[in-house]
């Protein structure tokens, strides 16, 4: 399983802009499994369902139908790929992303696609759950700080109204989320390589990673 490289890590880390340049130079394909569940909020949010409600959500996840490809991610033929990334879809996702069956429902399409190698795999249980087998695995991190500014950078640049401490603030809620719910939790093993992000360039994070590839 060398040529399935798995980057987990908190939001904001830099894991999607350093996963995709990774797989760029090495000629992989990119998964950003974060898209999926952000997909499945959409959809939520869409049809106005409670998620707290069992049946409405498995419902939802039954009749959901992801397409994605390098270029972006289409929900029921609908092309969500900007609209996904918007903070609201964000939250909610966050909090699908506990319940067990969006993760069931999420696991198949993500091991089968990675099951045909040659694959960045980017999110936050990509060497844990989805693939444990991998042999490359890398975690990403920054201080929430750094990543709050990262995000609000980029909701800045779609002119949206936000403020930083809103990012920071919103960043922190997540994190705490993300690692602490019960299904699947963000968190970093000893198989994994860690790589603090906070000072350093894209390019030195691609290099630092390409540097540690166990090759055949
Ligand atoms: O990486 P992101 O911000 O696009 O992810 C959106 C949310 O989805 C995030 O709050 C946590 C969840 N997520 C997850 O639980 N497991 C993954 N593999 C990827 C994302």
């Amino acid at each position: 399983m060398k040529d399935i490289i798995t980057i987990d890590g908190p939001s904001g880390a830099g894991k999607s802009t350093v996963s995709r340049l990774l797989a760029k130079r090495l000629g992989y394909q990119y998964l950003d499994t974060g898209a999926l569940y952000r997909a499945v909020a959409w959809k939520i949010k869409k049809e106005n369902a409670n998620i707290e409600d069992e049946k409405s959500l498995r419902n939802i996840l039954e009749k959901i139908d992801i397409t994605f490809d390098e270029d972006g991610i289409m929900v029921d033929g609908t092309d969500v790929t900007s609209e996904i990334r918007s903070m609201g879809i964000g939250e909610l996702s966050s909090k699908a992303s506990a319940k067990p069956a969006v993760r069931e429902r999420l696991f198949t399409i993500q091991r089968e696609f990675g099951l045909k190698g040659k694959i960045v795999i980017e999110g936050r249980d990509a060497g844990t759950v989805i693939f444990p087998e991998a042999e490359n695995k890398f975690y990403l991190d920054a201080s929430p700080e750094e990543r709050g500014m990262r995000r609000f950078k980029e909701l800045k640049e779609k002119n949206s109204d936000i403020k930083l401490e809103t990012t920071i603030d919103d960043i922190k809620k997540r994190d705490n989320r993300d690692s602490t719910r019960q299904a699947s939790p963000l968190k970093r093993t000893q198989d994994m390589i860690y790589i603090d992000t906070t000072s350093l360039t894209l390019e030195e994070v691609v290099t630092k990673i390409m540097e540690s590839l166990k090759t055949p």
